[in-house]
């Protein structure tokens, strides 16, 4: 018989986050509605579970305590703090609680963008050259070549991102990076500007076998992507966009969010479609990701559509009728209720306790 056990939905509400005066508008954008946590909450329940939302800051040390859940649906994405997605899973980990999704390291490398792109690279996986900048100053690698994009080190949901931040020369650059320092508070990421169609992989599951370092030109190689279960590619259609973006802006992510044409499936080849699910493992593994993960790409119209990895998400947003994950999944004729108890099963089976 299925077990049924005592869940918590940890996240972080938008209402209950802190407001200052001269915040970016942006700020909180990639916090929860409570529409999410009750559609979170409801699809747990419908999966027989004892399920209740926990406000994952600082109460929670004492709430998890007293309502003692047997493992947590974890979306929080904190407040504070270079690592704060971590903060939630490393509080899990000392109070001995399962989790749904990834642990403390990948949650607080995945949020470091240049972190990640230097483990990328290091690894042969194709992501754009890129440099940071601490101050408006630095000097710009010359093997750089303009247009170049710039955006915030360590945020999502298209915070710090508009058309501004495709910079086509130096006063540009400058000036861009100047408003991520000052406006963000973090580091600058530049890196080369990837024209072309953006597409993103959402996919629950873990890989099973031996950790590969596998080329990605290294056809032959053996696939490492058994035990995942991939969604089919959502593109965004950003055509009607392109005079205003240009690229998938904080105003497409949040105000235009549901006006916005999501092709899903993405109209790609088959080989593409393999092509990116590989990337999308491979990120997976070597950033060292569980149970659920969307990664974003651009594939460059001036090359063949070659991909570039932009990011991985290992939190990706779970809005009903939204977020980008649940919109592949029901592509793949899976509705949110059933996303929901996927992943939760998926970490279940990981903790022996399916
Ligand atoms: N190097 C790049 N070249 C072209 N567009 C980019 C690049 N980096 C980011 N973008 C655009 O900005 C959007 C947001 O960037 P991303 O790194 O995915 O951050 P976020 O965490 O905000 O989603 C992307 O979806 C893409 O449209
Ligand atoms: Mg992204």
């Amino acid at each position: 018989m299925k077990k049924k056990y005592r869940v918590a939905v940890l996240a972080n509400l938008k209402k209950n986050a802190l407001h200052w005066d001269g915040m970016p508008p942006d700020q909180w954008d990639d916090l929860d509605s409570e529409h999410t946590v009750l559609a979170l909450v409801d699809a747990i329940r419908t999966g027989g579970h004892t399920c209740e939302f926990l406000e994952g800051d600082a109460t929670l040390i004492d709430t998890i305590r007293k309502y003692k859940p047997d493992i947590c649906f974890n979306i929080c994405e904190s407040h504070f703090g270079d690592a704060r997605e971590a903060q939630v899973p490393a509080l899990l980990e000392m109070l001995r609680i399962p989790y749904t999704g990834s642990k403390v390291l990948p949650l607080a490398l995945a949020l470091d963008k240049p972190m990640t792109k230097r483990i990328l690279a290091w690894h042969d996986l194709p992501t754009p050259d890129f440099q940071t900048f601490e101050r408006v100053d630095e000097p710009l690698h010359e093997d750089l070549r303009f247009p170049l994009f710039v955006k915030p080190a360590r945020e999502g949901t298209g915070m710090g991102v508009s058309s501004k931040s495709i910079v086509h020369d130096e006063a540009q650059l400058r000036e861009q990076v100047g408003f991520i320092l000052d406006k963000y508070h973090q580091t600058a990421l530049v890196e080369e500007f990837i024209d072309g169609r953006e597409v993103t992989v959402g996919f629950v599951g873990n890989l099973i076998g031996p950790v590969a370092r596998r080329l990605p030109h290294n056809l032959k190689a053996p696939r490492i992507q058994a035990g995942l279960h991939f969604f089919p590619p959502m593109e965004v259609d950003l055509q009607p966009y392109l005079e205003t973006d240009a690229v998938y802006s904080n105003r497409l992510k949040v105000a235009l969010a549901d006006q916005l044409n999501y092709l899903c499936p993405a109209p790609i080849d088959d080989d593409m479609v393999d092509e990116l699910n590989w990337l999308a493992a491979a990120v997976f593994r070597v950033v060292g990701g569980q149970d659920v993960s969307r990664i974003d790409f651009r594939l460059d119209m001036h090359d063949n559509l070659k991909p570039y990895i932009l990011e991985i998400n290992p939190l990706p947003g779970l809005s009903p009728g939204i977020s980008d994950i649940v919109i592949e999944a029901a592509a793949d004729g899976i509705e949110h209720t059933e996303l929901v108890n996927m992943i939760l099963n998926t970490a279940l089976k990981r903790y022996g306790m399916l």
